[in-house]
């Protein structure tokens, strides 16, 4: 029988700066089914960190940060037209402001929290559980969604991921070195993969795409071959 997109959940997991956020904006538009960035979640509780001065040096303020979840409120809001999925905190659209270095260099210890973890794989769970939903981040295949229908492992060489990254604030406006750049995600590859907590692995069921030399179209055909292969039955919009 005909699997339909709509009931399927795609988790999409790898490391950091890699494209997952890119691809699976454009699988969701494509396919018309909802997509949930869970690392602008953990960006966000970070966020409220930094303004409510629960970090200071690095240092997290844990028993302040337990105390203040409850006045977290985090939403995605999605304009399937135009193809934006802007994160909202608190009734502010923060989507730019997540992205920032400062943000940027505290989130791996945010995101390292048990409890923080809890509360927001618990949100995802919410948000995901009905189907026709892409979510992408760490653990998504292994701990948020491990029965998710199709599971992808996406990677590319750190130089390559740090020169993507490097380019994108650019043109945001901002003055990165390249090295800063680069040295972040290396950071950010050792820290998610060795926290205690969820740490970043490749689900044993998962498909491994490498996109180190792939276009953001090839990318996509490949996803959508998998769903094909899969006997899944979509309407993809475009597709030459
Ligand atoms: O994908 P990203 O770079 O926006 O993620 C920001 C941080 O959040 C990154 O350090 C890893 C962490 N993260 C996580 O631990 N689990 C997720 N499901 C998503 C992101």
């Amino acid at each position: 029988m005909n699997k339909n997109i709509h009931d399927l959940i795609i988790a999409i997991d790898g490391h950091s700066s890699c494209g997952k956020s890119t691809v699976s904006k454009d699988l969701a538009r494509l396919l018309k089914i909802a997509y949930i960035d869970t690392g602008a979640m953990y960006r966000a509780v970070t966020l409220y960190a930094l303004q409510n001065n629960l970090i200071a040096d690095g240092k997290i303020d844990e028993e302040g940060l337990k105390a203040s979840l409850d006045e977290i409120d985090i939403r995605f809001r999605t304009n399937l037209n135009k193809g934006t999925n802007d994160t909202w905190l608190n009734g502010k659209k923060v989507e730019e402001e997540i992205r920032n270095l400062e943000v940027s260099n505290n989130v791996s210890q945010v995101s390292a929290l048990g409890f923080i973890r809890k509360r927001l794989v618990e949100l995802q769970q919410l948000m995901g559980e009905k189907g026709g939903v892409v979510l992408d981040g760490r653990d998504i295949g292994t701990v948020v969604f491990p029965n998710a229908d199709l599971k992808i492992f996406m990677t590319a060489e750190p130089e390559i991921r740090a020169q993507r990254r490097f380019n994108e604030m650019k043109a945001k406006g901002q003055n990165p070195s390249f090295k800063e750049v680069l040295k972040n995600v290396k950071d950010r590859d050792q820290m998610d993969s060795t926290r205690k907590e969820s740490p970043l692995k490749q689900a044993a069921d998962a498909v491994v795409l490498d996109n180190s030399h792939l276009s953001q179209k090839e990318q996509l055909d490949w996803i959508l071959d998998e769903l094909t292969e899969m006997g899944v039955s979509f309407e993809a919009v475009y597709r030459t």
